[in-house]
């Protein structure tokens, strides 16, 4: 059984990215020998970053279970919307908060926007800060345009297109690189 974390990184509230979360975390657990969980960092409600975990005296629990949860995955999809070009500043938090648990780490990423640019930019962006850290970047991506219209409020597809076999062919892929590092 391969454990998949889909990380939800939009903390505004009304917020539509979720949606795309909600929709993955749906299509990984419907696949066999997947478990997905869905960790939500509006849920979390991290303070905002001041050192890494492993410098922190007095740890909050919370953030010592989320790194669990990052360490112990067998891959990890990042869900981002684009803020201005760039990622929101809760994902980066928790991004510097963490380093080994990414490290030789599968993770893909699925951008998303109300527009059509699908969140580009803030792709490279994620590739880059991951390159740096050394996570196994899974060249398959999952951009979503107009991610208001794609799905309902409860990850539900609304707007099929060509969506569920692009995100069969990137399940497949992220599979294929759990497999090839393991
Ligand atoms: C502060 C802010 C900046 C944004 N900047 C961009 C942007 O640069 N490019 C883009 O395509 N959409 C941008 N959007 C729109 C988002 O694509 C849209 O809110 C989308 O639903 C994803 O974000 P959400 O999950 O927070 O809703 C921006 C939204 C906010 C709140």
């Amino acid at each position: 059984m391969y454990q998949i974390v889909i990380l939800s990184s939009s903390i505004r509230k009304g917020r539509d990215s979720h949606r795309a979360a909600l929709y993955l975390a749906k299509f990984f657990n419907q696949q066999n020998e997947i478990k997905a969980e869905l960790l939500d960092l509006q849920a979390y409600n991290f303070p905002l970053f001041n050192e890494r975990l492993r410098f922190l005296e007095n740890p909050d629990q919370q953030v010592i279970e989320f790194a669990e949860k990052i360490k112990n995955a067998d891959a990890i999809i990042i869900v981002t919307p684009e803020y201005n070009g760039g990622y929101p500043a809760s994902l980066k938090n928790v991004v510097d908060l963490l380093y080994d648990e990414w490290k030789n780490k599968p993770i893909a990423f699925c951008t998303c926007s109300s527009g059509n640019y699908a969140g580009t930019q803030v792709l490279v962006q994620m590739q880059s800060i991951f390159l740096k850290i050394g996570a196994l970047i899974v060249p398959s991506t999952l951009p979503i345009a107009q991610v208001q219209n794609t799905f309902s409020e409860n990850g539900e597809l609304v707007e099929t297109g060509l969506l569920e076999g692009r995100t069969q062919k990137y399940y497949k892929d992220i599979i294929n690189y759990i497999e090839r590092f393991n």
